[in-house]
């Protein structure tokens, strides 16, 4: 695996791997490898993170290298110099390097231009390392994903929802997705991905019912900022205690962070079931350092 660009291009061999080291890192944390030794790793970030970029940097450092932070306002990037050009002068100078930004083809770009391990960190496409983490706290949570439902309410063409629907198509599980109508993944998507256990509902109790993981995310993703029409078509689909009473029972619920208390989660749902939740969040690190460990070796 010479880059973690999505979990589309992610065989079920290498997401078990990954998760497989994933927690044998945690479990060693302290006293495990340190192959990023002597490495500087680049961080551009273009959109706001604390979660991912607190995991990185922390995780770089773990593992012996040191992490350096590029926000698009520091670097030229922010001023209009081509994404092909940072990389070859990254490329340059830097080990590997860790990219959050809008498009895809820029993060695809920058591997093929850098000639170094590139890592998205999330794009408007995929976020496949907070897919990785969660499919770890699924792991840890319930034993595995063998014969469970995982549902996901909310919006169904975001970068939370596509890793998520191609994770189902490579690992072989049961996934409902509830969105509204004009935000649900548009068919030519659907027939990319033509996996038949995945399946799209406008309706958030039928994805809900006997579900074992119930997961949500922001109605407005960064960039859609101010977005109201979008958000009011997402009332219905909130996680609350009455839909949660349609799932399976032992359910756990999933979310990202950040967290709009009162919009795609309750206080009272989001409180219940923060162990887990920040499980997850803890999670990003692990999974992190997972990518990192298997990068270094390529
Ligand atoms: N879940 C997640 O990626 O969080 P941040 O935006 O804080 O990095
Ligand atoms: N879908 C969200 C995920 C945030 C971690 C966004 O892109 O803003």
């Amino acid at each position: 695996m010479k880059h973690l660009l999505s979990i589309q291009e992610l065989s079920a061999e290498e997401i078990t791997a990954l998760l497989d080291d994933a927690a044998r890192l945690k479990a060693e944390r302290g006293g495990h490898e340190q192959p990023l030794a002597g490495q500087t790793w680049a961080m551009i970030f273009t959109k706001s993170s604390t979660r991912t970029r607190v995991s990185f940097e922390v995780g770089i450092r773990e593992l012996g290298g040191f992490p350096m932070f590029l926000s698009k306002n520091d670097i030229q990037l922010g001023r209009g110099e081509p994404i092909k050009d940072t990389a070859r002068v990254l490329g340059r100078m830097v080990h590997g390097c860790i990219i959050r930004t809008f498009a895809q083809q820029d993060v695809v770009d920058f591997a093929d231009f850098s000639g170094i391990p590139t890592i998205n960190a999330l794009t408007d496409d995929e976020h496949p390392c907070q897919i990785l983490a969660d499919l770890l706290t699924v792991k840890e949570s319930l034993g595995g994903w063998e014969g469970k439902k995982i549902a996901f309410i909310g919006d169904g063409f975001s970068n939370m929802t596509i890793s998520w629907m191609w994770a189902a198509k490579k690992l072989g599980f049961e996934l409902a997705v509830a969105s509204p109508a004009d935000y649900q993944p548009p068919a030519d998507f659907l027939a990319k991905l033509d996996a038949p256990q995945v399946s799209i509902t406008t309706d958030p109790v039928l994805a809900a019912t006997g579900a074992h993981v119930i997961n949500t995310d922001v109605w407005l993703s960064m960039g859609q900022e101010g977005q109201q029409e979008k958000e009011a078509a997402f009332g219905p689909f909130q996680v609350n205690a009455d839909l949660l009473s349609h799932a399976a029972n032992g359910h756990i619920v999933l979310h990202c962070l950040p967290a709009y208390r009162g919009k795609e989660i309750t206080e009272e749902v989001l409180e219940k079931h923060a162990a887990v939740i920040f499980q997850e969040a803890e999670n990003r690190l692990h999974a992190q350092k997972a990518i990192l460990v298997a990068l270094a070796k390529s």
